[in-house]
């Protein structure tokens, strides 16, 4: 599935150099990024002009902190490939006023064209980035309020669940939307549920955000799940 999923990654990237990217963390895209970073040691594609977005970040985490989200890509893949590092962006979790930063954020996604691709993990409950399920969907970047069942779910990160962020800013349901080609790796039996109901049902559900991919017309899922 890693990959897979990295070589049509690295495909995008190889296509158009300067390609605007969403990329997630989590555990599931961890074995796309080595495989990535391995491509990019063998000289088989150069990150150095893509633009990289992480899809979300906590509210109340700073760059440099841990569990934050753009640490976890620095980690994983930025300092193993030669990105330029300022091509690479992240919500302000550290904002004063979130909402605000979650304006900038979709605002600078689209002062470059908007995203070329979406690089999507899926939530047990079916949430993409941190478009939770709700009568209700986002368009743009917001700042939401997490859910018991994905505060639970990421409390692995943590000391505690007491721990997790409560809040975060995500990309919109139409930042995702707006992207010419999106990308979803899934594995593991929790997943399992989520991946059979966005290949089998056909109802466009806000109560299961990833059912919207469905309008889309380039989705790829890449996927270990049968
Ligand atoms: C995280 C994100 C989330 C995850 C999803 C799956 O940046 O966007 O939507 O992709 O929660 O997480 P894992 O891969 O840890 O199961």
């Amino acid at each position: 599935m890693s990959e897979a999923a990295a070589g049509i990654l690295a495909e995008e990237l190889n296509g158009n150099p300067s390609a605007v990217f969403a990329l997630p963390t989590g555990s599931t895209p961890v074995g796309t990024y080595q495989a990535l970073a391995k491509l990019n040691r063998e000289g088989k594609v150069d990150f150095s002009l893509g633009n990289f977005f992480n899809v979300d970040e906590y509210v109340g985490l700073s760059r440099e902190s841990e569990q934050g989200y753009y640490h976890f890509l620095y980690e994983n893949l930025y300092q193993y490939v030669n990105v330029d590092l300022a091509k690479t962006h992240a919500p302000d979790g550290m904002a004063l006023e979130p909402e605000l930063a979650a304006v900038q954020y979709e605002e600078m996604i689209d002062g470059l064209g908007g995203l070329d691709v979406a690089f999507l993990g899926i939530g047990r409950n079916g949430h993409i980035g941190f478009n939770e399920p709700a009568a209700s969907l986002h368009y743009s970047t917001y700042c939401v309020t997490l859910t018991k069942s994905t505060i639970e779910a990421n409390a692995r990160f943590f000391k505690s669940t007491e721990e997790v962020p409560k809040q975060a800013l995500t990309i919109g349901i139409g930042t995702i939307m707006k992207a010419k080609k999106i990308i979803m790796v899934a594995n593991g039996e929790d997943k399992a549920d989520a991946i059979c109901r966005l290949k089998e049902d056909t109802s466009l559900d806000t109560e299961f955000p990833s059912s919207l991919l469905r309008l889309h017309p380039d989705v790829t899922v890449v996927t270990t799940i049968k």
